[in-house]
């Protein structure tokens, strides 16, 4: 852009997760992280966003809705999904500043309808220039790999609703797989296990602080004691249990091996030619998911790969939105919607 419209217009990368997004503003950084999530009346008139709306889940009445749109995946409310967009791109903008391009990370099963979706309502939002580009490859970019090169890289990305497993070659996404068993399961795993063999029932927020507090699948973190407060099934009445953290490996174990699962199967697709490439870069691990403690050791014992966990594994895909903004005409090639091959 030339430096006359700098001033007046700031480029936007955002990370549109389906448990956060996060807004990176070209001037000014990081300027956003916030749940998606979003509070509507039932006018759909915004009532609140993010933490706020967060903060309201299961206590709201009938008169207002506390939705996440994109809780699968997809945009699963359209509605919602359009609101919440242009209420962060609003918060994350400076008045006296016009948006110009921005840089959106979706997930890979993105449908043309939920394309154009996104796109409109960053449009409403005011941008000027609306880009896509697929998460596990802004998430590829994020962790520093040189997704140009001619070299495969496996980018395994775990966030709140989906896994997304990519192989990524000289600016494309040669195979991907998404799973929609990622963060969010996880929590209901954990609820899940101990309603069976506790007979207590605690809510998903408390499940998620304590799959992020205590959640291991190794045993090598085992020891720490994990006190848990919920609702006896039996009498009805409150009621207050302490277990070993090692309950976790067990609640959380079948969800592991289907994220394992789905890696393993990337390789019945994958040209021959491709696999050396992956055996000699190992995989890539990222997202909030990503850092559950063991998973990367885990799944480097199934694969019998070599697993990093992304250094900036919550940021990479906002990091990834950032580098495009940042080398646009370089890196134009790898988006969603502007194909230059
Ligand atoms: N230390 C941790 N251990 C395990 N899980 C964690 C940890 N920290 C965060 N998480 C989980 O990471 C998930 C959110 O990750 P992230 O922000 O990458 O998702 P997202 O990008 O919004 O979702 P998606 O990529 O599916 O659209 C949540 O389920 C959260 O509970
Ligand atoms: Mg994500």
């Amino acid at each position: 852009m030339l430096s006359i419209f700098r001033y007046f217009f700031t480029d936007l990368g955002i990370d549109l997760g389906t448990a956060n997004t996060i807004i990176f503003a070209e001037d000014r950084g990081f300027v956003l992280n916030q749940p998606s999530v979003i509070a509507l009346d039932q006018s759909n008139r915004l009532v609140a966003c993010g933490t706020d709306a967060k903060n309201m889940m299961g206590k709201t009445g009938n008169s207002i809705q506390v939705i996440r749109p994109l809780a699968d995946g997809v945009i699963a409310n359209f509605v919602a999904g359009e609101e919440m967009v242009k209420a962060f791109i609003r918060n994350a903008s400076v008045s006296r500043f016009k948006i110009g391009k921005v840089v959106i990370g979706v997930p890979t099963g993105i449908t043309e309808v939920e394309k154009q979706a996104v796109i409109e309502s960053a449009e409403i939002a005011g941008a000027r220039e609306v880009h896509l580009i697929a998460e596990p490859m802004a998430a590829a970019i994020g962790s520093n790999i040189n997704v140009l090169d001619n070299k495969a890289h496996m980018v395994v990305d775990i966030g709140g609703g989906t896994t997304d497993i990519a192989v990524i070659n000289l600016g494309g996404i040669v195979v991907d797989n998404t799973i929609r068993i990622a963060g969010d399961e996880m929590n209901e795993a954990v609820m899940r296990h101990l309603k069976q063999h506790y007979h207590l029932v605690i809510g998903e927020a408390t499940s998620e602080k304590i799959k992020i507090r205590y959640g291991t699948v190794s045993k090598q973190y085992n020891g720490k004691s994990v006190d848990i407060r919920g609702m006896d099934l039996v009498s009805g009445l409150p009621r207050r249990l302490a277990l070993p953290n090692s309950f976790l490996i067990d609640a959380l174990q079948g969800i592991v091996d289907t994220i394992v699962h789905s890696i393993v199967s990337i390789f019945e697709k994958l040209p021959l030619n491709l696999v050396d490439d992956i055996v000699d870069s190992g995989i890539i691990l990222t997202g909030g998911g990503a850092l559950l403690k063991g998973l990367d050791e885990l799944i480097s014992e199934k694969t019998r790969l070599k697993v990093h966990v992304s250094s900036n594994a919550f940021y990479s895909v906002a990091e990834g939105t950032r580098r495009v903004l940042e080398n646009f005409n370089h890196l134009r090639i790898v988006l969603m919607n502007d194909k230059r091959h």
